[in-house]
């Protein structure tokens, strides 16, 4: 009989021990909380698809955002849902448009006590559903698409918004709305860039949350899912054109990009664990077939030790309050 010379185990004994050892934290504020509010809404709506996520009206966005900060969340990503849609996604630019004045909200409310971001795409805006103005043959024009991003980033700085989040994946998009907040003295407004995103199955229930009509698919936009170095080429790409911090998205799948992204870059890494990705553990555990909160606090601690120091979750208020517990 031999006896193994090292012992693993000794650091797993006790939960103290496996405290004391252990190589990822989360904290609180490292957790970012998607929001959406919809336009001319009385009371929340559930959302079928994201069972305990609701598209708010102005009033219960306001106090559910309150409610966030305070359980320790460190921001807002903000999602509009107009009532009414065009091809031009016209609800996007207007400074009246429900996600603009939902911004002046919350900027009203919460000041500089979070950091409030807003997603900056067209497609919770046009009738069609895409990212971007179409051109005449039914793609999505680029060029034309980047003019629009630039008017829909003043407004969301002009709004209140701290950081923008460019989340189309058209090219020059961090570029071209960098210059637009310099040109109207936004300055200080940042640049979340979602900067590596993925063609994903995983948006799902984000499109049931937006009521989006996206008739086909993005794939001519957001990426392959079978490619790494593209991402580290968008990347370096989103950061020479200004962007203060880059994402990766969706996340779980994709852990494998943040920590290539996380090796090659110095700017802050944000990872978005999306609908699909909360939409999936949400119904195991209802079925019985997980035991909920280890799967949340599993995926989560998961994408923060791949690289992500930040982490947008439909569970940041409740991983939040379970971190602020556990500590
Ligand atoms: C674009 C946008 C999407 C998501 C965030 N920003 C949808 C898409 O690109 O298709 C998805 C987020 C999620 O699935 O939780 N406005």
């Amino acid at each position: 009989m031999s006896y193994p010379d090292v012992r693993p185990r000794r650091l797993r004994r006790t939960p103290a021990i496996r405290r004391l050892v252990t190589e990822t934290r989360v904290a609180p504020a490292e957790l970012v909380l998607p929001m959406f509010v919809k336009e001319g809404l009385a009371e929340p709506r559930p959302i079928a698809t994201l069972p305990g996520v609701f598209q708010h009206s102005r009033d219960s966005l306001r106090k559910a955002a309150v409610e966030a900060v305070q359980a320790g969340v460190g921001g807002i990503m903000l999602f509009g849902v107009p009532e009414t849609r065009d091809e031009r996604g016209s609800g996007g630019t207007d400074p009246n448009g429900i996600l603009n004045v939902a911004l002046r909200d919350l900027a009203a409310e919460l000041g500089d006590s979070t950091v409030l971001m807003s997603d900056l795409c067209l497609d919770e805006f046009t009738s069609h559903g895409h990212c971007g103005l179409l051109a005449p043959d039914g793609t999505v024009d680029n060029d034309a698409t980047l003019a629009a991003y630039a008017e829909m980033g003043v407004a969301q700085a002009a709004a209140g918004a701290h950081m923008v989040g460019p989340s189309g994946m058209m090219d020059g998009q961090v570029g071209v709305i960098r210059k637009a907040l310099d040109a109207a003295g936004y300055t200080d407004t940042s640049i979340l860039a979602y900067a590596a995103k993925y063609a994903s199955a995983f948006f799902g229930p984000f499109r049931d949350a937006v009521e989006s009509a996206l008739q086909g698919d993005r794939k001519a936009y957001q990426q392959d899912p079978a490619n790494l170095r593209e991402s580290l080429r968008e990347v370096e790409l989103d950061i020479a054109e200004g962007a203060d911090l880059v994402m990766v998205k969706p996340a779980l799948p994709y852990l494998d990009v943040l920590a290539a992204v996380r090796a090659t870059v110095d700017v802050p890494v944000a990872a978005y664990q999306v609908s699909g990705e909360y939409a999936m553990v949400e119904a195991a555990a209802a079925n019985g077939w997980l035991d909920r909160e280890r799967a949340i606090m599993e995926t989560i601690t998961s994408i923060r030790r791949a690289g992500a120091q930040i982490i947008l979750t439909y569970w940041a208020v409740e991983a939040a309050t379970m971190l602020r517990e556990s500590y």
